[in-house]
């Protein structure tokens, strides 16, 4: 049997997949990538290495992406992030024509054709606005954890409007909100429905019409893909595991690259 490993070492998390010839996953791993991208990875690596029974020498294939793939000596070959969800995105949802990938640092919207190659994207790195980043300094500024934050939004009876997206103005506007005696659950819903709005101006001419798949770990907040399912219009495609769709992106690459060699 051959396998072939995706390892992708985001601003935020390192996530790393293995993938058998016959396309199946069997193993994952998701840690947070802290201040060494190298130990990240290589630590991502071999908890998905654990997870599938296999050892590095098993391994015909590896390719790295994210943010801090160029640190990772082990990996045969680095691609961009944007080629990996796309192609991980086609692999799950082959009627997928476009992608929101939101991560910790940056968002991203990627229009693919029926093989999950790249036509084009949009992405926002200049700030943490709309991102995941975001998303846990609000949870962080009403004392709850993103599952709550989830929970709490789908109770909000009332739409306030969070006018600032700059994390800094954005935080204090929930702070005073929340001192005002405004509810957290309207509040939670609030700050969803901002970074909806955000997003939505950088994808919208990009998904409509489309198909469109969301991957990133802030794909795994109810709360978000509701808010930005409502926003867009169209009912978004959630993986069961959306935050790995790079790395599996990554590991079938890997798998290409290796029968081409
Ligand atoms: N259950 C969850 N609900 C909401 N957000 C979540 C959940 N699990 C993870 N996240 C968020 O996902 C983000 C990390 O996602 P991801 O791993 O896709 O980012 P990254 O690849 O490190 O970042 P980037 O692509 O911007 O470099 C974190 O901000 C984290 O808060
Ligand atoms: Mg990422």
């Amino acid at each position: 049997m051959l396998y072939f490993a995706g390892i992708d070492i985001g601003s935020l998390c390192t996530k790393s997949l293995i993938l058998n010839e016959d396309d199946a996953i069997i193993g994952t791993s998701i840690k947070r990538s802290g201040a060494a991208y190298r130990g990240a990875g290589e630590d991502a690596l071999n908890a998905a290495l654990k997870d599938a029974n296999l050892k590095s020498e098993d391994l015909n294939y590896i390719i790295s992406t994210g943010y801090g793939r160029s640190r990772i000596p082990i990996a045969d070959e680095q691609i961009t992030e944007i080629t990996c969800h796309a192609r991980g995105s086609s692999f799950i949802f082959p009627e997928a024509r476009a992608v929101i990938d939101i991560g910790g640092q940056d968002s991203k919207v990627i229009e693919i054709n029926s093989k999950g190659r790249v036509l084009k994207f949009v992405m926002n790195d200049k700030c943490a606005a709309g991102t995941g980043r975001f998303l846990e300094v609000m949870a962080g500024s009403l004392d709850i954890d993103l599952e709550q934050m989830s929970e709490l939004a789908k109770q909000s009876k009332k739409e306030v409007q969070i006018s600032s997206m700059c994390t800094v103005f954005a935080e204090s506007e929930v702070i005073s909100l929340f001192a005002g005696g405004t509810e957290k659950a309207e509040i939670a819903s609030g700050i969803y429905r901002a970074i909806a709005r955000r997003v939505t101006g950088l994808a919208s001419h990009i998904v409509s019409g489309k198909k469109v798949t969301m991957t990133g770990g802030v794909a795994k907040s109810k709360g978000m893909v509701w808010a930005l399912s409502k926003k867009l219009k169209t009912e978004l495609l959630v993986a069961d595991d959306p935050q790995i769709i790079g790395a599996l992106g990554a590991a079938l690459i890997a798998k290409t690259k290796f029968n081409n060699l």
